[in-house]
């Protein structure tokens, strides 16, 4: 402590730490497929078919980004493989999203930290499939401290001939992977945002179309997929698609890994099959008088007791892997207010809806907290989020009003004890205004 008391004293950067000051405790409480998988380094690439029969394979077993969207990755390879590339330089290229900035999602550093092997050998199937030669990881700039020990993996692959020219001896099978460091940029996730900054710009997200399938890092065909769908790919092609798809329900199939943060007396990383239910993790993560959970971070969804029966799928409740629990003891207008002034802080700043929004919306969740708020904020909030949701150029600005408008619908008493109205009614229809 005194050593670390020392550097932040004399304002040593974060980065020029020794890695050693960073603990990282992975914490795994419960663990299925993907976490419990019986692999070794190079399964997956010794049980490989030809390119199309392992597009088949990964859309046969039904897998979708983990990301939080859930876009099929089978589709997105078949996709990316199909594209040209263009000019002198043409290629395709393997993304590795890496930039886990999601408040309270933090399942992709134990990936990175304890099954790095699992997700570069994922990296290699998907290049192998869309004919990649080169695997780029872009890692959140605070989870530098993984940084030495990912490379030493790259290297012992290298060295294994998993990575570099001829894999495995095969002629052609060319492919190697490099570390890029975000530099702590929460849009940076956006993939396009993240494109952008791989290529040493401002994180600006793109406009979609064109998806990096077709036009990604330099302008070439390039699949970009989380850290737990590329280590689920590795998975499906060494066990097979059949044995994955049994696994989860019949429109999300697999595992999910989640990160449960909040109040609880076991909070940890818990990989269930999916179509488990929240009071089930609740259960199990040792929640007591629970409140609330929010569900896939700030920008996700916050649910109530009465919905507790509901389950973590593609179909009902989709989320990156983030589980935040609050107890009876919390005031959830002050949840949903952080969470505003957290969105001030990461909007990029390009687009006027969102720059403007957010801190519009800040100012009338403060004027609230002051006790200055009355019927006039309230309906001012949905106006905003309402542009925010239509307007913003990306998905941070269209979903940075869901917290307000999920706790006013869900927890209002905690909006009521401050405001100098009582009983009153949005003038907006929020399913109009969120649609
Ligand atoms: P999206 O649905 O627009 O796209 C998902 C993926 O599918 C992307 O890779 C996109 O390129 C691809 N795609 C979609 N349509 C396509 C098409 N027609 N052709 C080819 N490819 C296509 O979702 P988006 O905006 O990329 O991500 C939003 C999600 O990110 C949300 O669900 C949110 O929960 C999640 N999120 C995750 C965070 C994390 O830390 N993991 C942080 C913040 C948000």
């Amino acid at each position: 402590v005194d050593k670390i008391v020392d550097l932040i004293r004399k304002k040593v950067p974060l980065e020029e730490w020794p890695s050693e000051y960073f603990l990282v405790e992975d914490n795994i409480r419960r663990k299925d497929a993907l976490l419990d998988n019986g692999l070794a380094p190079g399964d997956a690439l010794r049980a490989l078919k030809s390119p199309q029969e392992m597009v088949d394979t990964i859309k046969a077993s039904g897998l979708r980004g983990r990301g939080g969207a859930g876009f099929s990755t089978g589709q997105k390879w078949e996709f990316c493989r199909a594209a040209v590339g263009t000019g002198a330089n043409a290629a395709h290229y393997v993304v590795c999203n890496a930039d886990e900035g999601e408040p309270g999602t933090f399942k992709d550093r134990v990936l990175l930290n304890s099954y790095a092997d699992l997700v570069f050998e994922g990296m290699t199937v998907a290049g192998y499939v869309i004919g990649a030669k080169k695997g780029l990881v872009y890692l959140r700039g605070e989870y530098r401290f993984l940084l030495d020990k990912l490379n030493a993996v790259l290297e012992a692959r290298r060295a294994a001939k998993l990575l570099g020219q001829s894999i495995l001896g095969q002629t052609g099978f060319d492919f190697d992977i490099e570390i890029h460091l975000g530099a702590g940029a929460y849009v940076c996730g956006e993939e396009t945002a993240l494109l952008e900054s791989l290529e040493g710009k401002r994180g600006v997200p793109r406009k979609r179309p064109p998806f990096p399938v077709s036009s990604g890092y330099l302008g070439q065909p390039t699949a970009v997929n989380n850290v737990e769908t590329l280590a689920s790919a590795a998975l499906i092609a060494a066990k097979g698609a059949a044995w994955y798809k049994a696994i989860g329900t019949a429109k999300s199939s697999g595992t999910k890994i989640l990160s449960i943060s909040g109040d609880c007396q076991r909070p940890g990383i818990y990989e269930y099959p999916y179509g488990v239910t929240v009071a089930q993790v609740l259960a199990d993560c040792g929640a007591r008088d629970t409140q609330a959970c929010q569900i896939a971070g700030a920008s996700g969804l916050c649910v109530a007791p009465g919905e507790f029966g509901r389950k973590i799928a593609f179909e009902d409740i989709p989320t990156g892997g983030s589980f935040m629990v609050f107890d009876n003891s919390r005031d959830m207008f002050q949840v949903a207010r952080n969470f505003v002034h957290f969105f001030v802080d990461e909007s990029c700043g390009f687009c006027t809806p969102c720059r403007v929004g957010t801190t519009l919306l800040k100012n009338v969740m403060d004027k609230i907290s002051d006790g200055h708020g009355g019927e006039y904020d309230i309906n001012d909030a949905w106006r905003i989020i309402r542009t925010l949701k239509t307007a913003s150029h990306c998905g941070l600005g269209q979903t940075a009003g869901n917290c307000v408008a999920d706790t006013l619908q869900k927890f209002r008493p905690s909006y009521e004890l401050r405001l100098n109205v009582r009983d009153f009614e949005p003038a907006f229809d929020l399913d109009s205004a969120l649609s």
